[in-house]
């Protein structure tokens, strides 16, 4: 069986929608997929509560308890190994995990790590993506499912959607509207990717 295992680090909102959606689509008879495992470097993260509720498994790798990226990535990589078999390798699905993850870590993951931002890439790479796009009087906003490569928020893009900037939107106006858009396109561009292994 395909492991999914998505890595957090707060409300996991986007990792609950690829959850539901994984279990009304019925990935596990259609890919052979399952999430087997939700991973947070913050051990308060509410997402972890949503995770087992739902009955996945839960680990908390607290990227404070290490003196550097590399040994953070390592032990990331240790918890992932499990689900990360030679004849299946495990999808990894950032979904607002906060963290810079180094080169090796990537290299080690290619074509099997996903990230979602939230806004049209290549515009907007980085943080306050929603603020930004209002300051820079932008019509349309958005959010971005793409690969993770070694440069922050590039790599091939495999999903957008795009939502309009309404008059008078704050960014967290804006934010609410592009993330009920991210909870739709994760979850399709998983399964496109499923599909096609
Ligand atoms: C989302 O907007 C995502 O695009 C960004 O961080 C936010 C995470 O939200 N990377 P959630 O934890 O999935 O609710």
């Amino acid at each position: 069986m395909k492991n999914i295992v998505i890595l957090i680090s707060g409300s996991g909102s986007n990792m609950a929608a690829i959850a539901k959606t994984a279990k009304r689509d019925d990935w596990a008879g259609q890919f052979d997929a399952r999430v087997a495992c939700v991973i947070s470097n913050r051990a308060q993260a509410s997402g972890l509560k949503l995770a087992r509720d739902m009955g996945i498994a839960t680990e908390t790798i607290d990227h404070q308890t290490y003196p550097n990226r590399e040994a953070f990535d390592q032990a990331l990589a240790r918890c992932i190994a499990p689900f990360d078999l030679a004849e299946h390798p495990a999808l990894v699905v950032l979904a607002g995990f906060m963290r810079i993850l180094t080169p090796g870590f990537v290299a080690h993951f290619s074509g099997r790590l996903l990230n979602i931002h939230p806004s049209l890439l290549p515009a907007f790479p980085g943080l306050q993506t929603h603020q930004r796009a209002l300051d820079a009087g932008c019509k349309l906003a958005g959010a971005t499912v793409h690969q993770v490569t070694a440069e922050l928020d590039h790599g091939k893009i495999l999903a957008q959607a795009a939502v309009p900037v309404l008059p008078g939107d704050t960014a967290e106006r804006l934010a609410a509207r592009v993330l009920s858009q991210e909870h739709l396109i994760y979850p399709a561009a998983i399964a496109d990717l499923l599909r096609s292994l």
